[in-house]
């Protein structure tokens, strides 16, 4: 989960001087710096990627912007016609810079750095598509998506095809694992479930393997509950992000005989810090430590989140051992 970002002072002093978030994530200068702070600060043992599932969008031909105060917010999708506007095919060009970050960082990283590189799943990407934004309800895509199923699956079809060069071009570029951010999974209605999350995803899966058999692939999808094992099983992902409705001991028995997992520390208690921060983040190392798993967030740091809390988090990561 987050890695840079407001809560980090040498983060706004950086983002201060681009002009607007998009430019930060396509100056390969600005956006390495900021990749690395973190690692230089905390020392994790993988860096992810500093960019924005959103420059898919903006890659493709929609207009995106971010706002101060108010979030990400897209000129919407409203009808099929709109589709004509977006060419998959500008991707690898419009998003250069963001690999040469890429490479950039995988030169500066210490060795024993892994380097993720990430996108946005196609059901997420869609909703501030559609939405034009942030949404509460998911009602305009949901509406659309039912109503108009053709277009709706037309889109899918483009951000699969953007996506998976995206992905494939990280990796060219020294990205060693990927993940797939599922974000609104869990606003998909159950009988959709399968043609929205889980279709296209193992077809960015498998578009992925075919050029680049070997890096694995973290999904994240938040929110699914129960379907997490079908999720698993259908997209072929090596790896899941857990979000926070799962206990460690839940996931130790659901989920890890199937596939290694990632996470899962509320950002609210990274924020609280202290005793209970160190309870939380034992019960999860205890839980899920001596099977395959990568200790995260289960969802992005706030950024009103004190550095320091960060720091103390770390170390009880680092100092902890299958025996403590
Ligand atoms: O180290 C890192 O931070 C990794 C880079 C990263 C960012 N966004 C940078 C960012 C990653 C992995 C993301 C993923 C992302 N972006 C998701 C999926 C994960 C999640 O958080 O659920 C989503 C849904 C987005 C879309 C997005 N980007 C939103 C809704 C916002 C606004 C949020 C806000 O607090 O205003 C962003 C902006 C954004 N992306 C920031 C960062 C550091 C904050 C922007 C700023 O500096 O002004």
């Amino acid at each position: 989960m987050r890695q840079a970002g407001r809560y980090l002072p040498e983060y706004r002093e950086i983002r201060a001087q681009a002009d607007g978030f998009l430019d930060l994530c396509y100056t390969p200068d600005r956006a390495a710096r900021v990749t690395l702070q973190p690692i230089e600060r905390f020392r994790p043992d993988a860096a992810i990627l500093f960019s924005d599932i959103l420059v898919i969008p903006d890659a493709i031909g929609q207009e995106v912007g971010f706002v101060e105060g108010t979030g990400p917010v897209l000129t919407p999708v409203t009808s099929g016609a709109d589709l004509a506007k977006f060419d998959p095919g500008k991707t690898l060009d419009h998003l250069a810079p963001v690999f040469e970050t890429v490479s950039r960082v995988r030169a500066e990283l210490p060795d024993d750095v892994a380097l993720i590189g990430f996108a946005g799943a196609p059901w997420t990407v869609a909703t501030y598509m559609v939405e034009g934004g942030s949404s509460r309800d998911f009602n305009a895509i949901k509406s659309w998506a039912v109503r108009e199923r053709a277009d709706f699956a037309a889109m899918m079809d483009i951000l699969v095809a953007s996506t998976t060069d995206y992905l494939v071009a990280q990796v060219e570029a020294g990205a060693q694992a990927l993940q797939l951010f599922d974000t609104w999974a869990g606003a998909v209605p159950a009988n959709d479930f399968d043609d929205w999350v889980i279709s296209p995803t193992a077809r960015i899966v498998a578009g992925v393997k075919a050029r680049q058999p070997d890096v694995p692939i973290i999904g994240f999808a938040r929110g699914i509950g129960d379907r997490l094992e079908g999720y698993i099983r259908g997209t072929g992902v090596d790896a899941v992000g857990l979000d926070a409705s799962m206990t460690a001991t839940e996931a130790a028995a659901k989920i890890q005989p199937i596939c290694p997992v990632q996470g899962n520390l509320d950002p609210a208690y990274l924020m609280v810090g202290g005793e209970e921060m160190e309870r939380a983040a034992r019960e999860i190392l205890d839980g899920l430590g001596k099977g395959p798993f990568v200790f995260n967030l289960a969802h992005g740091i706030h950024k009103d989140t004190p550095f320091s809390h960060v720091e103390r988090l770390a170390e009880i990561v680092r100092e902890w051992s299958p025996n403590s």
